[in-house]
């Protein structure tokens, strides 16, 4: 069998980061990870670089922002993962320079982790989000460098829990409040499987140079189908509350920048319909759950039943 690709993850230590090193060591690639001197010191994250180095990664120093550090590290790989958050995407620039320089990457797979930026609908302050993603998309093409974009939509673990209720950390057992009028479908996958497909996908010669693009039949619901699952998985009808796209409009607009950022977020899927109104074309796409029919998929159904 061909030997697996050395990957090198920037941004292990961050949250979806931490489970695609997990699934890179577990699924056998020898896994190098690129941390700075302050996140060894820092009490949380040195326990979770342990525990990568326990399963067998190689920790590296070096920073985004220092080029050295990169052109050395990724000289040592053949593919490089950046699960980067959402503040240093637009510098990733820094990243595709060193990788160019580095010449020897078969596959580079930036931050993105969400919605399909080239088919994304969003007002700001997530359309400049947006923006900076798709900015990045066009710098690897030009730059030449073999890619897979991970368009995984929702995570789960951001959503599910509170069944999407952003005022509370438990799942509502009362009311309900939906966003829109609930019917575009949505897509929530559990991070475990959003890593170990971006890991499987990473040697899969059908999505070179292709947006990966996540809508498994038992995770693309619209949001009043998974409050009603929710309401047969805790026996009950909740009293349903709409806010109108006007309302929401009004809220993105006087929210705090955090706020702001996650409801107009919430405004492309949930009310324009971004994670499902287009057609994935084999020109630009491949869905996840229909390349890989091995990986079980947790359902929308599934996740509600744990937590019920
Ligand atoms: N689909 C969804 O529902 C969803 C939800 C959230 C995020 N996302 C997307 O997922 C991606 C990752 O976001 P996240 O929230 O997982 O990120 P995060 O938790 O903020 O983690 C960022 C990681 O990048 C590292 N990092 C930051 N600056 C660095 C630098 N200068 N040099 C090297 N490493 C650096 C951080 O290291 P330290 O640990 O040292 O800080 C951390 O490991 C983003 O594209 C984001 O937009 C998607």
């Amino acid at each position: 069998m061909a030997q697996k690709s050395k990957i090198l993850i920037i941004g292990a230590t961050g949250y979806i980061g931490k489970f695609v090193a997990e699934a890179s060591t577990k699924e056998g690639h020898p896994t190098f990870i690129l941390t700075r001197e302050s996140t060894i010191k820092h009490p949380e994250k040195s326990k979770l670089l342990n525990n990568f180095k326990t399963l067998g990664a190689k920790l590296v120093i070096g920073d985004l922002y220092h080029h050295e550090s990169l052109v050395k590290a990724i000289k040592e790989v053949d593919v490089v993962i950046s699960t980067v958050g959402g503040e240093s995407v637009a510098d990733q620039v820094k990243l595709i320079a060193a990788i160019k320089e580095a010449g020897n990457v078969k596959r580079f797979i930036p931050s993105e982790f969400g919605t399909d930026v080239d088919h994304v609908n969003a007002v700001e302050p997530a359309k400049s989000t947006f923006k900076g993603k798709a900015y990045i998309r066009r710098a690897v093409e030009a730059a030449g460098i073999p890619h897979t974009f991970i368009a995984c939509n929702g995570f789960a673990g951001y959503f599910l829990p509170t069944v999407g209720q952003m005022d509370t950390y438990t799942a509502p057992r009362e009311k309900i409040t939906i966003l829109g009028d609930g019917t575009p479908k949505v897509v929530f996958v559990k991070e475990e499987e959003i890593a170990l497909t971006t890991i499987k996908t990473v040697d899969d010669p059908r999505t070179l140079d292709k947006a990966l693009i996540f809508r498994p039949p038992g995770n693309t619901l619209s949001f009043n189908e998974i409050v009603s699952i929710w309401e047969s998985k805790i026996g009950k009808t909740l009293e349903r509350t709409y806010v109108s796209e006007e309302q929401l409009l009004k809220n993105i607009k006087e929210a705090p920048f955090g706020l702001s950022i996650v409801l107009s977020i919430m405004h492309s899927v949930l009310v324009n319909g971004s994670a499902t109104n287009f057609e994935i074309e084999p020109s630009f796409g491949v869905e996840a759950s229909e390349l890989y029919p091995d990986i079980k998929y947790t359902t929308i159904d599934e996740y509600l039943t744990q937590i019920a």
